[in-house]
């Protein structure tokens, strides 16, 4: 079954169709990053003007390049080969989300195809049933972390999943984010750029500067907002050496991610571990996750970086195992699938 997918949650405007939830046969992503850069953040009207840009560029060519990878004669062709579309529809920017929902109720009327809503955050834990997912077994634990969310979910089964806890306040990647900016190395997404910045400290010492937020706590909850002004109050405290503050400081948020996910494994004695969000980008959490889980012989999972960050592609695969695989009968295929209860 091939799901072309529609994800316009933020700053991405992003096209997919992904064969049985596994196979990708094509991916278009279009950002509108640097405009954010300028203004240190997004500004929700720009990102959803932005959106309404890209959102026909990228469908264009995601049918162009389909037509191009399967050999198909034409858009008909290609068009016709596609079972049903699917779409995320939040959580995210209430302006760039309307733009892709609107697109793919659009394409689901004048196509006649079926219309899948997908959640953006179930839609990252997908990204790890890309390619052979036959290792991953249930229940298993689920560490989203992105830059809205830092969430530790237990997932029994596809559209089977229990809420264990979350950050009570900045999400992972938003701490990065504001953490690089503090320390004057990026303006706008800054945890790739801080990561790569804290590989330049060359202290070998293990003296801890920073707090490791909750780790007492016994909860699944998170805390990330201390730990930034921790850091803030450390830099504005005198001339710092900013590639180790950061290794430092990554070094704390991945601690307590490691520590908090490998308690929710170790309580619920799973064998599988899912990562997901932006943040599982992050080479010391990948190496931290993998020393954990090696030891307690869990199976981890992390998508390439690559499809850690904002694209349709695990939308499409989160749409094929929640509802696809029911039986498309299942799905309500009206064109008036009240999405959003927007139109
Ligand atoms: O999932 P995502 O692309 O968008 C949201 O849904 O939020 O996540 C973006 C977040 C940003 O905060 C970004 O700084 C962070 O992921 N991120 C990283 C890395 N790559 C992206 N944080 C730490 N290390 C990285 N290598
Ligand atoms: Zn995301």
């Amino acid at each position: 079954m091939k799901i072309l997918a529609i994800e316009s949650s933020c700053d991405e405007t992003a096209c997919a169709v992904v064969e049985d939830g596994t196979k990708e046969l094509v991916s278009v992503v279009a950002s509108s990053k640097d405009f954010h850069e300028k203004t240190g953040g997004v500004v929700p009207e720009v990102a959803s003007r932005k959106q309404l840009e890209f959102i026909f560029p990228v469908l264009e060519r995601t049918i162009e390049d389909y037509c191009e990878k399967i050999g198909y004669s034409g858009k008909e062709e290609a068009v016709a080969s596609i079972d049903a579309l699917a779409v995320t529809i939040g959580p995210g920017l209430i302006g760039s989300l309307v733009v892709g929902v609107t697109a793919a109720k659009t394409l689901s009327i004048a196509w006649k195809k079926p219309l899948i809503p997908v959640n953006h955050l179930v839609g990252h834990i997908y990204a790890n049933f890309l390619g052979d997912p036959s290792e991953i077994t249930f229940p298993a634990v689920c560490l989203l972390v992105s830059g809205g969310h830092t969430d530790l979910v237990l997932m029994k089964g596809h559209g089977d999943l229990v809420y264990l806890g979350g950050t009570v306040d900045d999400a992972a990647g938003e701490c990065f984010d504001k953490v690089a900016r503090m320390m004057g190395i990026s303006k706008y997404l800054g945890g790739a750029v801080l990561s790569k910045k804290a590989l330049e400290c060359r202290d070998t010492g293990v003296a801890k500067l920073f707090p490791r937020p909750m780790l007492d706590q016994d909860n699944y909850d998170f805390s990330f907002s201390g730990l930034k002004t921790a850091v803030k109050r450390y830099l504005d405290g005198g001339e710092r050496d900013i590639p180790c503050t950061a290794r430092q400081f990554e070094e704390a948020v991945v601690d307590v991610l490691t520590v908090k996910t490998m308690k929710a494994v170790e309580n619920f004695g799973v064998k599988s571990l899912l990562v997901g969000g932006g943040v599982s980008a992050n080479t010391r959490l990948r190496e931290s996750l993998k020393s954990a889980t090696e030891g307690a012989g869990v199976k981890l999972s992390i998508p390439e970086p690559r499809l850690c960050t904002d694209n349709a592609v695990y939308i499409a695969s989160a749409a094929y195992f929640n509802n696809a695989i029911k039986g498309l009968s299942e799905i309500r295929a009206e064109p008036s699938l009240n999405i959003m209860g927007l139109i």
